[in-house]
């Protein structure tokens, strides 16, 4: 089985990547910086982990065909693909008074990358015998409990879980399942040391969705496997 996680030298994403190579996934880690990636998947390989690492940021539809063309010639076919590139939990910022450098970076990596990644991606999840898309979202995108704290990262976790039902729903011809997942306040980069959970607690849940059976949902909106409120 063949996984693709982005964002994934650090954090929720190098966690993600580790817990489905010990479930003898092959797992493609990708993110921005080489060495740091280079040194990620070494690291793993060296514990007898099949991970190879990709240079991809989510915005670069470049890069997105470049990554398609390698697996498409290495192993044909994609089974799980891990949206976990994130930025900007702009705490503290003013809907009123925005930043609107954040607000578009956010929307362009949290939300647009997501989408165009899914879409260049989705030609090689269909010839899986069972794909899986998680987008790895947040409580803050949930429209029933929606407050401005953080109103760029909000806004773009909400456009990602509309990108999550739309998906879903296209797909489910193609036995692809897409959810979208919160990890929790866990303690990373992003979350801080304050956070409750530890990185390991945080991805359970987004490899309980990357690795659902047939019987599993799809369209949905979860945390450690439990439907949240959109
Ligand atoms: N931590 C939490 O409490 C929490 C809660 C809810 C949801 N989440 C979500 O969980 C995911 C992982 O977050 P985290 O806590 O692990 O944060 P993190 O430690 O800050 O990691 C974020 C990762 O995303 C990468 N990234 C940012 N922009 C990118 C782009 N354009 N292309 C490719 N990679 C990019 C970063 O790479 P660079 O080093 O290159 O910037 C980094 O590897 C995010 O989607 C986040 O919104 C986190």
């Amino acid at each position: 089985m063949i996984a693709l996680v982005t964002g994934a030298y650090r954090g929720l994403g190098l966690e993600t990547v580790k817990q489905l190579a010990e479930k003898s996934y092959t797992v493609i880690l990708t993110g921005r910086n080489d060495e740091k990636g280079e040194s990620a998947a070494k690291a793993l390989r060296e514990q007898g982990n099949e991970v190879f690492y990709r240079n991809l940021d989510v915005n670069d539809l470049e890069q997105i065909q470049k990554l398609h063309d390698f697996i498409a010639e290495k192993f044909g076919h994609l089974d799980v693909l891990v949206n976990n590139a994130g930025i900007h939990y702009d705490s503290g910022h003013d809907v009123t008074n925005p930043d609107w450098s954040i607000v578009q970076e956010a929307t362009e990596t949290n939300f647009i990358g997501a989408w165009k990644l899914s879409a260049g991606l989705l030609p090689l999840l269909k010839k899986s015998d069972a794909g899986k898309i998680v987008n790895v979202s947040s409580g803050a995108g949930s429209l029933q409990d929606m407050s401005p704290g953080t109103p760029a990262y909000s806004a773009s976790k909400a456009a990602m879980n509309v990108l999550t039902i739309q998906l879903a729903d296209a797909l489910k011809g193609d036995n692809i399942k897409v959810n979208a997942v919160c990890p929790g306040w866990v303690r990373t980069d992003m979350g801080g040391d304050a956070a409750p959970r530890s990185v390991e607690e945080g991805a359970i849940g987004i490899v309980w969705a990357a690795t659902l059976d047939e019987n599993g949902p799809t369209g949905g909106f979860y945390r450690d496997g439990k439907p949240i409120n959109w």
